[in-house]
């Protein structure tokens, strides 16, 4: 069974073994991933804050998160792609819904959508995965209602979780993100549904985890959240060889003659 298929990522959860996912903004970066192994590239509305440096994820438009999620398919023929939809999403009524998370699927040849969701959402996510349209469902914290809640806070009600979740998986979501979700909560949860659970800040008892890639290469801009673990510091090493190119340009050390042409 490919990887890059639905039933690829339920088959993991069944047979117990954990699925990885990162996010990815563009060609290179798809490629590099899928070459380590990553199960699932997600283009998510991060890329707001990632790529764009906005304050939250709110301004990315439907095609800019096509633009990128294009760069992303072309460089990922193993890694199953989810693209987000971004705000207001389900908002704008079900036929919009689904006309924007067509063009997406359509665009940009990724396979499946994400939507920041709760109970109330299940008739959208039901007329999506009607429409051929597969639906990775984001409950817990919904960077999208940043303004609502305050700021990013933990989700802590675990029967509107439960709730949340549940219906979910009745209307049709192949998996579900749980975002900063108190560990114990979303260990019971992945229990108790078939779809795999993808945690971010929701601790190891998820089928699956996904980091912003940024995040875990150690590129940070800002506040590093608790749940984030760089696996490297790349953001210090870039920096580093960018100023030893400034000092060798300024010095006359490069180009040297094996960088020149005769
Ligand atoms: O937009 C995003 O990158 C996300 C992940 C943090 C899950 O939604």
């Amino acid at each position: 069974m490919p990887s890059t298929s639905i039933p690829f990522f339920i088959e993991k959860k069944k047979r117990g073994e954990k699925i990885t996912m990162l996010t990815a903004y563009d060609y290179t970066m798809a490629r590099l991933l899928e070459t380590a192994g990553v199960d699932g590239l997600l283009v998510g509305d991060s890329l707001g804050m990632v790529v764009q440096g906005r304050k939250n994820t709110l301004p990315v438009t439907l095609e800019e998160i096509i633009y990128h999620a294009e760069m992303v398919a072309r460089g990922a023929s193993s890694s199953l792609v989810v693209v987000d939809l971004p705000f207001p999403a389900q908002y704008l009524g079900i036929e919009n819904t689904i006309e924007n998370a067509a063009r997406i699927l359509k665009e940009s040849a990724a396979q499946a959508v994400k939507i920041e969701v709760g109970a109330d959402d299940a008739e959208v996510v039901a007329a999506l995965s009607s429409a051929g349209i597969p639906v990775m469902a984001h409950c817990g914290l919904r960077p999208q209602t940043v303004h609502q809640m305050g700021g990013y806070k933990v989700h802590r009600d675990q029967k509107q979780l439960q709730a949340d979740v549940q219906a979910m998986e009745t209307a049709g979501a192949f998996a579900v993100v749980l975002e900063c979700v108190p560990a114990a909560t979303a260990t019971q949860i992945s229990a108790q549904v078939a779809i795999p659970t993808i945690g971010i800040g929701a601790g190891a008892g998820c089928d699956g985890q996904i980091l912003v890639i940024n995040d875990l290469l150690g590129i940070p801009d800002g506040n590093v959240p608790k749940h984030v673990k760089a696996y490297a510091a790349l953001g210090e090493q870039i920096v580093a060889a960018v100023k030893d190119f400034c000092t060798d340009v300024r010095s006359g050390k490069f180009p040297a003659e094996d960088q020149a042409f005769v």
